[in-house]
């Protein structure tokens, strides 16, 4: 197979190039992750992320052929050739496939990703009814793999101030929690022409999740949320 990967070693490349490399793939080879690992084995140079090879980390999204997703998650067989492999667009790379995530995980803190409650905490588990722990399906399944965010327009406009797809899901995933007590705070916390209002719902980032989420959904829970409480 014919594949195209994006190189860059800061060390001694001034800028990154596209290298070709015509692989043997093995027999029953399914899954791209594979492949690009018979070629690590070829050319150790290469350098990527990757760790639990089923869609569980999040550590090896790149793009593929113009998509952000998993390499784990992607069929060989499915991609047309050469297969095109780039790093996330929109970060900055630290050598070809890894980019610095730096700034996608200082947004994600900034929701605080965690559930504020002062009550006293109770004897077991804080409980919570099936109708509302439903609530939380669609929300909680993200690996914060950051396809959605490096996908986003609005993210690659103004990485510093917006907080991106993946972290405003995270945000309605507490906002919706109904064991957390911080639900103004939290709003409040996206009061800001950045943080929350780039978002164009341009939906990029619902065609590349790999866990087939709906970020821009969610933003715009968000956004109908704070409109309620403006009028309250
Ligand atoms: S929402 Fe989907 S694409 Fe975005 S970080 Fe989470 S799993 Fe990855
Ligand atoms: S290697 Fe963990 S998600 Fe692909």
């Amino acid at each position: 197979m014919r594949f195209s990967i994006y190189r860059y070693n800061p060390d001694t490349d001034k800028d990154g190039y596209m290298q070709d490399y015509d692989i043997e793939i093995a027999p029953n080879t399914r899954m791209l992750l594979d492949a690009i690992l018979q070629i690590k084995a070829v050319d150790d140079t290469l350098s990527l992320r990757k760790s639990c090879r089923e869609g569980v980390c999040g550590s090896d999204a790149m793009n593929i052929n113009g998509k952000n997703g998993l390499a784990c998650m992607t069929p060989l067989d499915e991609l047309k050739q050469p297969v095109v492999l780039r790093p996330l667009p929109g970060l900055p790379v630290i050598r070809d496939l890894i980019v610095d995530m730096t700034q996608f995980f200082a947004h994600y803190n900034s929701i605080k990703p965690y559930l504020i409650n002062n009550d006293p905490p109770p004897a077991t588990e804080r409980l919570q009814s099936p109708e509302d722990r439903a609530k939380l399906d669609g929300l909680y399944e993200c690996i914060m793999c950051g396809a959605c965010t490096a996908a986003c327009p609005s993210f690659w406009w103004n990485p510093d101030k917006f907080v991106g797809p993946a972290g405003l899901l995270a945000a309605y995933r507490f906002i919706s929690d109904s064991r957390d007590h911080a639900t103004e705070e939290r709003l409040e916390n996206l009061e800001d022409p950045y943080r929350l209002y780039r978002c164009h719902n341009i939906m990029n980032c619902v065609d590349v999740c790999p866990k087939g989420l709906n970020p821009s959904k969610a933003i715009n829970e968000i956004k109908a949320l704070k409109v309620k409480n403006r009028f309250k």
